[in-house]
């Protein structure tokens, strides 16, 4: 539900070339303008950004996915001709935190990537709000007020009219999201034991679920390669369940993940459009305004 805005100035709304939609969903819902900008490559694929509009003392909203990451560049160059143009305010909304798995070093000599790349963003913001961040202490390596919201809501919504009768998490890690869905459409859920072996392969240890005959959602925040929840499925598929769905938050569906998925049994593939994609079927832009609002940003 839409939270009531009071008293908006005028705040001129910037979509990267990742977030295109979004920005415009927040544009519309929000009744503010959506910034005239060109944003293209040089032949040698640097990229060139310019704000049309004169927003000077203006409050400005960019919204740009840090996915791939040539995509931060762009986000950069914005948050830069924004402060050239002297905006006042300056949030910047990242629907997926692009680098957000690579949170801490897990061995000695790498970087901390997420913070490297949040320390750059904080150079011209004011404000950062981003969508079901992968951990929530991502929030901190920013050096500027950053906020989260979740999509999970929006999701279990959506999961509404499938007649799901489980909800399963295939780790750990997304057994509140979970447990969120499975209150929002009423329904029992669980989480299953998940080991990372590398960036391609995870193993699921077998456990009793009581997935018989139901029609099951798996639920996680991100869908990459799909490897986690293509064994997910197998699992479920053995234990008897009827149909099962997969929904993320962020799909980046890489290296066949749609081909894995229905080749394992899937029935529907669910995302929201933080990273747009063929399955964005949830949109995220009404739980960035609600957060906005909520945290008297806007
Ligand atoms: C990891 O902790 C995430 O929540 C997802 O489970 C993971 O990113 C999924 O990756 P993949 O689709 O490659 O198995």
């Amino acid at each position: 539900m839409l939270l009531q805005l009071t008293s908006l100035e005028t705040m001129y709304v910037i979509g990267g070339t990742s977030s295109l939609t979004v920005a415009e969903d927040i544009s519309k819902k929000l009744k503010q303008p959506l910034a005239r900008t060109t944003i293209k490559r040089f032949p040698d694929d640097e990229w060139y950004v310019r704000v049309l509009d004169d927003i000077k003392g203006e409050d400005v909203l960019i919204v740009q996915t840090t996915y791939p990451d040539t995509k931060i560049i762009e986000l950069l160059l914005l948050q830069d001709a924004v402060y050239e143009a002297g905006a006042n305010k300056i949030i910047i909304v990242i629907p997926y935190f692009g680098y957000c798995r690579q949170d801490k070093k897990f061995e000695t000599g790498e970087s901390i990537s997420a913070r490297a790349i949040a320390e750059h963003i904080s150079l011209h913001a004011d404000y950062v709000i981003t969508v079901d961040p992968h951990k929530d202490y991502l929030l901190d390596f920013f050096n500027v007020p950053a906020i989260s919201c979740s999509a999970v809501s929006e999701i279990a919504n959506y999961l509404k009219m499938k007649e799901i009768n489980f909800v399963l998490a295939p780790d750990k890690g997304a057994k509140k999201t979970a447990k969120e869905a499975g209150n929002i459409i009423g329904c029992e859920y669980d989480y299953m034991d998940k080991t990372r072996i590398d960036a391609n392969t995870v193993e699921i240890k077998p456990k009793k679920l009581e997935a018989r005959n139901k029609n099951v959602a798996l639920i996680d925040d991100i869908i990459s390669t799909g490897g986690t929840m293509a064994k997910s499925i197998k699992e479920l598929k053995k234990q008897g369940a009827r149909k099962t769905l997969v929904a993320c938050t962020h799909g980046l569906f890489i290296d066949g993940a749609k081909e894995k998925l229905y080749s394992n049994g899937c029935d529907e593939i669910i995302s929201t459009d933080t990273i747009e994609n063929e399955f964005s079927k949830v949109k995220v832009a009404p739980v960035v305004i609600d957060a906005l609002v909520r945290d008297k940003i806007i």
